[in-house]
């Protein structure tokens, strides 16, 4: 895709680069990823060829930021991110962000970087739930006094052709005019199923890594966990299994509400959200359509939308599936990254610029 030299973005909490990836597949220059897991640098930089700042955003400071960005005339800056909703960072010096309690924090730091570089447009991603929260409020009503018009999503993947049920909410905020997201791509008579996107990769047993795929890997299963697997339908529960293989915690009545865990896909549909746990048959529907075992790194890759020439590792010895799986599992798809950086070339062309 041809290069906008117009724009650059700068990608705050990038991880491995899902959302990056996607700017860059749809013609924007990324300048910049900040993400406090180094282990992410490594993927982040050879895909991207943008650098990787090994941060806790909190600490980083809206000067080096305008410093890194083009200084052309006329040029557009772009910040995007995806604030993770969590506990306190150990590392964070925000005294007064922990004194409030607040799991979103990471939103204000956003807030802050957005105050202190003024980039002509914003986009962040993150849990649908956001949208209900009072601190998601006062970030649009922030952004609205900062001259920024505003739009926001819940984005059912699938009708962007993305072949997972992930839903996202997804802003998109500019001060130069008017912007939405492009019109949806897909409907349900057309959604990509996981058979389309996994459906040719070569069969792998549980345990197994495939010779010349390292990361077409897929963990170990228990005996117990075999015969479970095997009596699972696609799109069943494990009330499908004889009464002798169910766990005990499904036998008590309380038990009967975590039906979707020990689940099977279905090849003739989007998969299931991949999750960090992807990997893991106990915790979630993450079984193979029809091979006995949970899906590979590959294969969740895959859904996510990172292409197959994505460099995870440097060297096969570093893979490892917990990693790997926060990785994969954490990452916005690809392919919503490239509906998003579609969105706002599409709104500057609107805009005539
Ligand atoms: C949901 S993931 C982001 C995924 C990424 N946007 C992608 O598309 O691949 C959130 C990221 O935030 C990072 N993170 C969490 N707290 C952080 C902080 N205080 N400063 C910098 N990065 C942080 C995590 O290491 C994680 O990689």
């Amino acid at each position: 895709m041809k290069i906008n030299h117009n724009i650059s973005a700068i990608d705050l909490f990038c991880g491995i680069g899902g959302l990056t990836h996607g700017l860059k597949k749809a013609g924007i220059k990324i300048l910049a990823g900040i993400d406090q897991d180094s282990s992410c640098k490594y993927a982040f930089e050879k895909n991207n060829k943008a650098e990787f700042i090994d941060s806790d955003v909190s600490e980083i400071k809206g000067d080096s930021l305008l410093q890194k960005y083009w200084n052309k005339k006329n040029h557009i800056k772009v910040l995007v991110g995806c604030a993770p909703c969590q506990p306190f960072s150990s590392h964070s010096n925000k005294v007064k962000d922990k004194e409030t309690g607040d799991k979103w924090f990471l939103l204000n730091q956003f807030r802050r970087l957005i105050s202190e570089t003024q980039p002509e447009i914003v986009s962040m991603e993150n849990v649908p739930n956001l949208a209900n929260k009072d601190i998601f409020e006062s970030f649009i009503s922030f952004l609205k006094l900062n001259e920024y018009y505003v739009s926001y999503s819940n984005v059912y993947c699938p009708d962007y052709g993305i072949p997972q049920k992930r839903r996202r909410l997804v802003l998109l905020a500019s001060k130069l005019g008017e912007i939405s997201l492009i019109d949806k791509t897909h409907s349900p008579k057309n959604y990509k199923t996981t058979r389309e996107v996994i459906g040719d990769l070569p069969n792998i047993s549980a345990g197994e890594r495939h010779a010349n795929d390292p990361i077409h890997y897929t963990c170990a299963l228990t005996p117990i966990n075999i015969k479970r697997i095997k009596a699972s339908k696609p799109n069943g529960t494990w009330l499908d299994w004889d009464e002798s293989l169910r766990l005990n915690c499904h036998k008590k009545n309380s038990g009967n509400s975590y039906k979707s865990v020990y689940g099977r896909m279905n090849w003739d549909e989007p998969s299931p959200t991949i999750t960090t746990q992807f990997y893991n048959f106990g915790t979630g529907r993450f079984g193979h359509p029809e091979q006995d075992r949970a899906l590979t790194i590959r294969e969740a890759a895959l859904l996510q939308t990172f292409p197959k020439n994505y460099k995870f590792y440097k060297d096969p010895d570093e893979i490892s599936m917990t990693k790997l799986g926060v990785h994969i599992g954490n990452a916005v798809p690809v392919d919503l990254g490239f509906v998003i950086g579609k969105s706002i070339l599409k709104h500057l062309e609107n805009n005539n610029l």
